[in-house]
């Protein structure tokens, strides 16, 4: 028995996921939730001959009864970017967005594993954590800030110069956070060998830093990635699904270190310093978090490579304590 909550189930993202996770037969029971148009959504993806029941929530009035006995809350609510913004420009709406819903997660699932989708991910995992502390029902192994689609863009991208390269099964270790720059991909890692000469790397890892630009400027307007991300949630659920059920299962993802403490040291002296949350590999497991792991071969990250996961760590600790002091404050 498994029961996921989507929180922002109507949305360019919310809905393809939402059917995604229809089709996922470990989920028992799905609710979907969003402030406008989820009966729709509900009665639509309801009819997919899975066993799962679908069940629709509107409005704050029945968000309470959407994430009571849930497992895992997925949030993809709040506003996508249009051409010309940054994730930090989405802050001011998302930020309020975020820490309302996972309040109600704390009051009435409050060992639910909780995955935020929700722009900027670098801010709104640490308002999610804030929140959880203050109900004082947090558990940093059971917070996840979903940075699948920058592992998934990494692979694809790398097919794009390397049509040898099986997209599918190609690994990149993508770490840091989910925007720009804090976005670093250790191309070095890969599980394939790349063979790429350093032009190839400086510009891969442009690409997959702002991969999410290519889509906002595309949609010219009309939103960012929702169909890419709506698979790469899928994935991370189905990952998340997977360890609670006893697979080992491992997935680079935006964690509070905290979670492993002792499985952080190496990306502390990588570059991560004293950050409170970065993006690393994660061993899942029943609970959430088993363990960070270890990069096979730290010592052939290269310089390049250090030198960007420095500029994300800096970045980051500006978003993080954004995110904080917002929580804090609010
Ligand atoms: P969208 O506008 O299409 O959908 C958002 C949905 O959230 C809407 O249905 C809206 O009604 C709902 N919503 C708003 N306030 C809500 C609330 N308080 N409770 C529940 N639902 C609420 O946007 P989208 O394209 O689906 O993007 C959603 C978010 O995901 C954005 O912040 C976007 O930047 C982010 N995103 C993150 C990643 C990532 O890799 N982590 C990738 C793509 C998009
Ligand atoms: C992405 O990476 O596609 C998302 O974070 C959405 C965005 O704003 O680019």
């Amino acid at each position: 028995m498994v029961s996921v909550a989507i929180l922002g189930a109507a949305g360019g993202i919310g809905q393809p996921l939402s059917l995604l996770l229809k089709l996922n037969t470990n989920i028992t029971k799905l609710h979907l939730y969003d402030i406008v148009n989820v009966p729709g959504v509900a009665a639509d993806i309801s009819h997919v001959a899975t066993n799962s029941e679908v069940k629709s929530f509107l409005s704050d009035k029945q968000l309470a009864e959407a994430v009571t006995d849930i497992d895992l809350a997925i949030i993809p609510a709040g506003v996508p970017r249009k051409p010309g913004m940054t994730r930090d420009d989405l802050f001011k709406i998302n930020a309020g967005i975020v820490k309302g819903l996972v309040e109600a997660i704390a009051e009435n699932s409050p060992k639910a594993i909780i995955a935020v989708i929700s722009n900027p991910v670098n801010s709104t995992v640490p308002i999610a954590a804030e929140v959880l502390k203050a109900k004082g029902v947090y558990d940093p192994k059971r917070l996840f800030g979903v940075t699948t689609l920058d592992v998934v863009r990494a692979s694809r991208f790398v097919r794009d110069i390397r049509p040898e390269v099986d997209a599918a099964t190609l690994r990149v270790p993508v770490i840091g956070g989910h925007s720009g720059t804090t976005i670093v991909p250790l191309l070095s890692l890969a599980s394939a060998k790349l063979e790429l000469s350093s032009k190839e790397i400086e510009e891969l890892t442009h690409r997959i830093q702002f991969g999410g630009d290519e889509v906002v400027a595309a949609k010219n307007g009309a939103g960012s990635a929702t169909l890419s991300m709506a698979y790469a949630g899928a994935r991370f659920a189905d990952s998340v699904i997977r360890a609670m059920k006893g697979e080992t299962v491992v997935e680079p993802t935006f964690i509070p270190l905290a979670a492993d403490p002792e499985g952080a040291k190496q990306i502390r002296e990588l570059g991560a310093g004293q950050l409170d949350y970065f993006a690393v590999p994660v061993e899942l497991g029943p609970q959430g978090v088993k363990a960070i792991v270890q990069l096979d071969g730290a010592d052939k990250v290269t310089d390049f490579e250090r030198k960007a996961v420095s500029v994300a760590a800096e970045a980051l600790s500006t978003n993080i304590n954004t995110g904080v002091n917002f929580a804090k404050s609010a």
